[in-house]
């Protein structure tokens, strides 16, 4: 296994504990919409206010065949099937997070518009031209050779259609103590600055329509659940171990060396 998947599932355990998260908070652990989980499984910066902000920009919509590139345990997915009447296939590097994922979808009765399968962003299996929107949120961080990943999601949408990512890039020069909710070392962080991710829209001939800094949608997200706390959050994904790596990544955010950006080109 590389040290990626390693990093995401150290905790081990994450659909049992996701559902005894549920069942804790008087939820029916069998059978629930896919809102109550998203505090676990919307794991990028603002959540489900974030993927709205996807969806909005990059214009996905009822009958949107949608490709997500780094899904996670699937709530980026569920939210854009659900919200936009979309069909939503997600890849992921990690084993243990498309199975929750198609789990948590069967449970969330979402299992019909959104699909799951092991994979890799530089290396898709889906055919070329074959979507209308490839989205990509808070996975690039991983990825070494973002040209490979560019080229790919380039590829496979169509003409006309959208590449969406948001990720956390470097803004500024400090360094980032790790570990951060991404990776346990610098080995897994490979941070790019905003210019860096527009140059590679542009080589793929992918037309920058929308750059937008989230910090203050996160921000509001973080108030929002402080006030009110999601019957399960991160730290039923990720263990315990997350506080530490939220708090290193709030300290970068803080000081202006990175921050979460969406970008949105259209092929
Ligand atoms: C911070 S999580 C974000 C998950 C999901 N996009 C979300 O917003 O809920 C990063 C995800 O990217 C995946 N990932 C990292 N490198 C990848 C790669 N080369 N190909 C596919 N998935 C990758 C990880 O396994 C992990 O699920």
């Amino acid at each position: 296994m590389s040290d990626v998947p390693s990093h995401y599932t150290q905790a081990g355990g994450i659909l049992e504990r996701i559902l005894t998260g549920l069942g804790d908070a008087g939820l029916d652990r069998e059978r629930f919409d896919h809102r109550s989980v998203a505090g676990a499984d919307e794991f990028h910066l603002g959540g489900p206010a974030a993927t709205a902000e996807v969806v909005a920009a990059a214009g996905i919509t009822a009958g949107h065949s949608v490709l997500d590139v780094g899904c996670g345990i699937g709530g980026p997915a569920r939210h854009m099937a659900s919200a936009a009447e979309c069909v939503v296939h997600g890849v992921d590097v990690t084993p243990e997070f498309v199975d929750v994922a198609a789990e948590l979808s069967r449970r969330a009765g979402l299992g019909e518009v959104t699909t799951f399968e092991l994979g890799d962003a530089t290396e898709l299996r889906a055919a070329d031209e074959s979507y209308d929107v490839v989205t990509v949120l808070h996975v690039g961080m991983n990825v070494a050779d973002k040209a490979l990943m560019f080229d790919e999601m380039a590829r496979v949408v169509r003409p006309g259609g959208a590449v969406a990512v948001y990720d956390i890039m470097q803004i500024g020069d400090g360094e980032i103590d790790y570990p951060v909710p991404w990776s346990t070392t610098a080995t897994t962080s490979h941070l790019e600055s905003p210019d860096g991710y527009r140059a590679q829209f542009e080589r793929c001939r992918l037309t920058v329509e929308t750059t937008v800094e989230q910090t203050e949608l996160v921000r509001a997200a973080i108030s929002r659940a402080t006030e009110s706390p999601p019957p399960v959050n991160l730290s039923h994904l990720m263990g315990d171990g997350f506080t530490e790596m939220f708090g290193n990544l709030f300290a970068a955010m803080s000081a202006g060396t990175v921050a979460p950006v969406l970008m949105v080109g259209r092929r």
